[in-house]
């Protein structure tokens, strides 16, 4: 673990990890649903995927926007974005668009009409990539935060499992008490709520 996100850290987790993601985060399912229903999408809309991984949001995101609307993922690591395209292919979706960079530096000229940040610790501590995202973003955008989280001292027993799926999914235990303050010196306050014994948190709001 470093004092900040270390790329070459992540890529190399990632490297190893993309062949079993989907099945490590199993467990977490029900959040992700509860996270796309909360941008509360409408067919037509444009949706960012941030951090998209292996895909795994995109069938919930693609179903929300209709065949109308535009999906778009960017993801740094390219052993799972390989993941995410085989995904797309599989489907022949036309309306997903899939960008591989860190999302500080991707191209992509659009505005979406929301974002999602499902389980992307590191990227939230970076300032530019946060900066980035948003600079992404129409004004009134929905945004939805999720991942680890120090779990509150009532259940500091918690944190031996925050700690041990940290250790596997991002490189800096920086911000792990309140992995959303980068997302709020742009939006002002977000709702914040916290799921499975407080290891894991929902932070929502908007662009203005
Ligand atoms: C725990 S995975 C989550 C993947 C996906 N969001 C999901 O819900 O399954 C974190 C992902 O964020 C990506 N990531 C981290 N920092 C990033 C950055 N600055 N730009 C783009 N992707 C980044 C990692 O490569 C990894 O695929």
């Amino acid at each position: 673990m470093t004092p900040g996100p270390d790329r070459r850290a992540a890529l190399e987790q990632y490297r190893r990890r993309a062949a079993v993601y989907d099945l490590e985060l199993a467990l977490f399912e029900p959040l992700r649903r509860e996270a796309v229903a909360r941008l509360a999408l409408q067919p037509g809309e444009t949706v960012v995927d941030f951090g998209c991984g292996t895909g795994l949001s995109l069938p919930l995101l693609r179903a929300a926007v209709g065949a109308t609307g535009h999906v778009v993922g960017i993801e740094q690591s390219p052993d799972m974005l390989a993941q995410a395209r085989r995904r797309v292919a599989r489907h022949g979706w036309r309306n997903v668009q899939l960008i591989g960079a860190p999302v500080e530096s991707a191209h992509w000229s659009g505005r979406a009409d929301a974002a999602l940040f499902h389980f992307t610790h590191d990227l939230l501590q970076r300032p530019e990539a946060v900066a980035g995202a948003l600079a992404h973003l129409k004004r009134g955008a929905r945004i939805v935060a999720t991942g680890l989280r120090w779990a509150p001292r009532w259940a500091a027993a918690v944190n031996v499992a925050v700690y041990v799926a940290a250790r596997r999914s991002i490189t800096t235990l920086d911000g792990l008490d309140r992995p959303w303050h980068l997302l709020e010196r742009h939006l002002g306050p977000m709702q914040v709520e916290s799921r499975l014994l407080g290891a894991v948190y929902l932070a929502a709001g908007t662009l203005s």
